[in-house]
């Protein structure tokens, strides 16, 4: 099932001019050739967290390193806070070549390319260390991530953004029973919606922007998502029972639009790909750290977090497996590499 393409920028009205000739005069749109080759770049890339999110701290150490191993040939600035726009938004952007970069999830890219449901199917990483395994050194990986360069953009590198969980605004969530008539926020993501229908829940896809007011007005019972959205995103306010389903890790990746790509130097290019690698690595402490902090301010605020029995949960999600592999040669070949990393 592929999810319907996206709205018009112009229709969402999320860009302002002024945002849009910022997102414009990166890339500059000159033919790749050595005269060109080592000019100086200036990159845009976007992402929908705020200055305070671990991810925002990772990708400015990115920008940070491609400047440094580029010698200051290569310039990216970081535009936080979904200010030009939502995921589904900045993807559409970054394929037409609008936007140099994004930084987005996982889930969002589903609905651009079905390769990326491996990431969204629940419980196929077994422990972070499998996780970590896929996601640094699995061909299937790199395969998806650059299976998109005829449609605009690809994936140059991934950050942790831990383990999803469910949460609710009172009711406290212990078993797939309980998730009865509740409406549960997902990612914009085919895999995720069924999921959670598995579950025994009511899902409800919506950009992550919504979701903090779609709790708060009761239009949502509850979402799914790791701990720093109690906090950095300010969920915990009108979330208070969150429950350790850990049902998915869907992985955060960094997208370049192609036309950005075809006009970079190898050496430009490498500065980056170095440096998206190095800030992956530092980031999985950052990432640590903050949910370290995020659980202690959530407790601060009221929540509570619930550790249970998973496996009634992990007996409702993974057929899904099954459906998945059933589908085609390819998705079965993701699946055997990616399972081939467990220790
Ligand atoms: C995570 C992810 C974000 C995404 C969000 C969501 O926080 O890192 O990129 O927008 O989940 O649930 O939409």
């Amino acid at each position: 099932m592929k999810m319907k393409k996206i709205l018009s920028i112009a229709a969402t009205g999320v860009l302002s001019l002024s945002l849009l000739a910022a997102c414009s005069s990166g890339s500059g749109g000159n033919e790749k050739s050595d005269a060109d080759s080592e000019k100086a770049v200036s990159l845009r890339l976007a992402h929908n967290q705020p200055e305070d999110h671990p991810i925002h701290t990772s990708l400015m150490e990115f920008s940070k390193l491609t400047d440094e191993n580029s010698e200051g040939n290569v310039k990216i600035e970081v535009f936080p806070n979904g200010q030009l726009g939502q995921e589904r938004d900045v993807i559409e952007l970054v394929k037409s070549g609008t936007l140099d970069m994004a930084k987005v999830s996982a889930g969002a890219l589903e609905a651009f390319d079905e390769n990326f449901t491996i990431f969204s199917l629940p419980y196929v990483f077994q422990s972070q260390e499998h996780y970590y395994n896929v996601m640094d050194n699995s061909e299937a990986v790199q395969e998806i991530f650059e299976g998109t360069r005829d449609d605009g953009f690809v994936g140059i590198g991934w950050y942790d953004s831990g383990q999803r969980s469910i949460y609710t605004t009172d009711k406290k969530v212990e078993s797939p029973a309980d998730m009865k008539g509740l409406k549960i926020r997902v990612q914009e993501s085919p895999t995720s919606i069924s999921m959670i229908e598995a579950m025994g829940g009511a899902p409800t896809p919506m950009s992550f922007g919504e979701v903090y007011t779609s709790l708060q007005q009761g239009v949502l019972n509850g979402a799914e998502n790791n701990e720093t959205a109690l906090t950095n995103n300010k969920h915990g306010e009108v979330s208070k029972a969150y429950t350790y389903t850990e049902h998915q890790y869907v992985p955060d990746v960094l997208i370049i639009s192609t036309k950005v790509l075809d006009k970079l130097s190898d050496d430009q290019l490498k500065a980056i790909q170095d440096a998206a690698k190095a800030s992956s690595e530092s980031h999985k402490d950052v990432w640590a750290e903050a949910v370290e902090k995020s659980i202690k301010e959530s407790e601060e605020m009221g929540v509570t977090f619930y550790t249970i029995d998973k496996q009634a949960f992990i007996d409702a999600a993974t057929p899904l497996h099954e459906e998945y592999k059933a589908k085609s040669e390819e998705n079965q070949k993701f699946f055997d590499d990616f399972q081939s990393y467990i220790k």
